[in-house]
């Protein structure tokens, strides 16, 4: 880092002298400085918020006015100039795509690809690794179903090993255990920062330094944690991370991302491309382009990619920090309350819970509840159990409830929540 930033870093945190710092720490740091969120601002300008009690938003969260704004204006504008004037209109904004991701995951540019979602970013990863007959493959047992499904296909094509470890009595993976199962066939480790059906934070900075030491690819579905959690690729050590854009980061459906690590793209060979991804050569050759793009269609959806690329902005303007501790208290807000009512059981266990809860209630199943529910203008949604096998089948007979809040959310629609589920019998 230069001595006159760090220096500088001294003077305003009131050091004596300036720390030995490195230069990659820079957008972190920016990134860290705490901000206060402006609620009743955030909510005036997210409409959907004005008549619902939107509680799902590990599903779909609600998009601020500006995302919409900025894709309505784009489809306005393919529909004057035509799709391809209208995007060559739109160069700018479609570049700061890549800024945006690039300072929110603190990684170069070159390393970001828009993807139309965060399963095909997964399996775009997975499928580029070149695989060797008895190479092994670990993930833990509450890895995304998607991606758990994308890994017994592996498996079964390549004639890889898969090895599933099993999460302790907290319901984080087992870092014992998930060290323990390497070997020199170890290929890659697969883990999901925060599962779909349980809201508890897994510890991936750790299975970072672990898949470092062992010189293994690592894979991080951040699709439930990216917009809600500080994410920073250089601390988490992650060869691959991938995420969707339609939840904690407020943009439209149908968009998603994947950051892969410059240092192995040389050695990648993506499954699918195009005269995007690849040059022609001549009549026996090609070559792929040397960036995340690799991964990238020439074809889609423009307005939703600008979409997305706004509601990133919008959440580094409020600071990630900020966000990630407004859903953090409101999420221990609604844990005090749910142990108040009788026959709720909660099944986070963990101290790293997200802004995600799942729960049962005695005699009432999943789904009658979300319905019940929502007859009250309350959005929760359902964890089916057959899609997380692994980790629900284990203690539970059924479906669970799911109640995902995010910083526009409040307490008193959490108050609302909990009366409203003490009243359904
Ligand atoms: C943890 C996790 N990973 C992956 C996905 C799939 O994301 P997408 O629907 O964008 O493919 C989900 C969707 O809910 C998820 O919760």
């Amino acid at each position: 880092m230069s001595s006159t930033v760090a220096q500088l870093f001294a003077n305003i945190t009131n050091l004596k002298s300036p720390p030995k710092m490195h230069l990659h720490w820079i957008p972190s740091l920016i990134r860290n400085m705490q901000k206060t969120l402006d609620i009743e601002k955030i909510r005036s300008e997210t409409p959907g918020c004005s008549h619902k009690i939107h509680f799902n938003n590990a599903g779909s969260s609600l998009s601020p006015q500006s995302v919409t704004d900025a894709v309505i204006s784009h489809l306005t504008l393919e529909q004057k100039v035509g799709g391809y004037e209208a995007a060559e209109e739109a160069k700018h904004l479609l570049s700061s795509f890549y800024v945006e991701f690039a300072k929110l995951l603190n990684c170069d540019e070159s390393e970001i690809a828009f993807i139309e979602n965060s399963t095909r970013a997964w399996e775009l990863a997975v499928h580029s690794i070149t695989w060797a007959y008895g190479d092994q493959i670990i993930t833990a047992e509450n890895e995304y179903g998607s991606n758990y499904l994308g890994l017994l296909h592996i498996a079964k094509q390549k004639k890889v090993d898969l090895i599933t470890v099993p999460c302790d009595e907290l319901g984080v993976v087992s870092l014992k255990q998930l060290e323990k199962s390497i070997t020199s066939k170890t290929k890659l480790i697969a883990l999901t920062h925060i599962a779909s059906q349980r809201g508890d934070i897994q510890p991936a900075t750790a299975v970072g330094a672990i898949a470092k030491k062992y010189n293994v690819l690592f894979l991080l579905d951040t699709c439930q944690s990216v917009g809600q959690i500080n994410l920073d690729t250089k601390e988490l050590n992650c060869d691959f991370l991938c995420g969707s854009g339609r939840k904690y980061l407020r943009g439209p459906r149908g968009t998603g991302f994947l950051f892969a690590k410059n240092r192995i793209l040389r050695s990648l060979e993506p499954i699918f491309l195009d005269l995007h991804s690849a040059s022609w050569r001549d009549s026996k050759s090609y070559e792929f382009i040397k960036t995340a793009k690799m991964f990238e269609c020439y074809e889609r959806n423009v307005a939703a990619m600008i979409g997305l690329s706004t509601a990133v902005q919008y959440l580094s303007e409020l600071g990630i920090n900020a966000i990630e501790e407004r859903i953090s208290h409101l999420s221990s807000v609604l844990i005090a309350g749910l142990s108040e009512l009788q026959g709720i059981r909660v099944l986070e266990k963990s101290h790293h819970r997200s802004g995600i809860i799942t729960f049962t209630k005695d005699n009432i199943d999943a789904k009658i509840l979300r319905n019940e529910l929502q007859k009250r203008n309350i959005n929760v949604s359902v964890c089916k159990q057959q899609n997380a096998q692994l980790d629900l089948g284990v203690e539970l007979t059924g479906d669970v409830t799911r109640v995902s809040l995010h910083y526009y959310n409040t307490r008193q629609e959490v108050s609302e929540f909990l009366q409203a589920l003490g009243e359904i019998k």
